[in-house]
């Protein structure tokens, strides 16, 4: 019987457990639950046998998948594979993939949250400003961007997006501006909200030039990864402009002083959690379990990530 680990350091919603357990045990695995681990080395030693892996933004280095002795897939039960060492996976002839598309309207639905509570002053009683009207720039049209515009078109904002991977028609289609430049972007948004991935090209370019382009009460809504951000380049900008807020999932490694120098003007979730909805576990959870299913029963390779 194959074995399936499901490693999530910050795990699943109960619902989602119990279906990816169901769907891997009609089909004749065993699924293994090892949630909020604490160190590196019970990873390494839960994977030392098992065929497969689920993991979210567990670390899934060249030390974990060298330890899976038998491991043959590993799954990031999300968007975002950063967290996996794709040359490492590659050389073990480990498959790597995501689900993509699964979390996305809960990472959007989280921007929006903290897009509200900073337009309305941290919910501090006094007065705030409204999103209707405002220009939203959307970094990146995958599918947290498709998202986005959906929610934003709701809210009457006026919308516009950056992504030089998608055709401007699709866009248009959409209902959303079209811009030609990041800078573009970054001149006409009121809001900017990120939606790229970390990777060599994209780490630290949102640097204090992009963020000084931005209009008069400027927002940056980060619900991407916190590698994107030129942290310095940032500060320097929070205390140049005091209009200048920034609202993000994942703190950055000063949230202290953004605590202590900016009050007022920046929020940070405590623990990563723009994609921890029942629905987003379960969406991601269940696709995680079936590409995992497809991929021994029928060789199917349709969300690899790895070359
Ligand atoms: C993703 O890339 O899908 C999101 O960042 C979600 O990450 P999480 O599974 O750790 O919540």
């Amino acid at each position: 019987m194959k074995k399936v680990l499901v490693a999530t350091e910050k795990p699943f919603a109960k619902e989602a457990v119990d279906e990816i357990k169901r769907i891997g045990e009609k089909a004749g695995y065993e699924v293994i639950l090892f949630e909020k681990y604490t160190s590196k080395d019970q990873l390494i030693n839960a994977v030392s046998d098992v065929d497969a892996m689920i993991i979210r933004s567990d670390i899934a280095d060249k030390d974990v998948i060298n330890a899976g002795k038998n491991l043959k897939i590993v799954v990031r039960a999300g968007a975002g594979y950063d967290n996996i060492d794709l040359a490492a996976a590659t050389e073990k002839g480990v498959v790597a993939m995501n689900t993509p598309g699964q979390n996305s309207n809960a990472v959007a639905e989280l921007a929006f949250g903290m897009m509200i509570y900073i337009a309305r002053g941290c919910f501090d009683g006094k007065t705030g400003t409204e999103l209707r009207e405002k220009s939203l720039g959307i970094h990146a049209y995958g599918n947290v961007g498709k998202y986005m515009a959906l929610i934003a078109k709701g809210f009457g904002m006026k919308i516009y997006a950056f992504d030089p991977f998608v055709n401007e028609s699709d866009m248009i289609a959409d209902g959303i501006t079209p811009v030609k430049s990041v800078e573009e972007l970054y001149r006409t948004c009121q809001y900017v909200s990120l939606h790229i991935p970390a990777n060599d090209k994209t780490k630290k370019s949102i640097n204090h030039e992009l963020l000084s382009m931005m209009p008069k009460n400027a927002v940056l809504v980060n619900t991407a990864r916190k590698e994107v951000i030129d942290e310095d380049g940032l500060l320097k900008i929070m205390s140049e402009r005091s209009d200048f807020k920034y609202v993000s999932d994942i703190a950055p490694d000063s949230s202290h002083v953004f605590a202590e120098k900016f009050p007022g003007r920046s929020f940070f979730t405590p623990k990563k959690m723009g994609a921890q909805t029942e629905e987003a576990n379960i969406n991601a959870g269940i696709a995680a379990i079936n590409q995992i299913i497809n991929f021994f029963e029928k060789g199917d390779v349709k969300f690899k990530v790895n070359k």
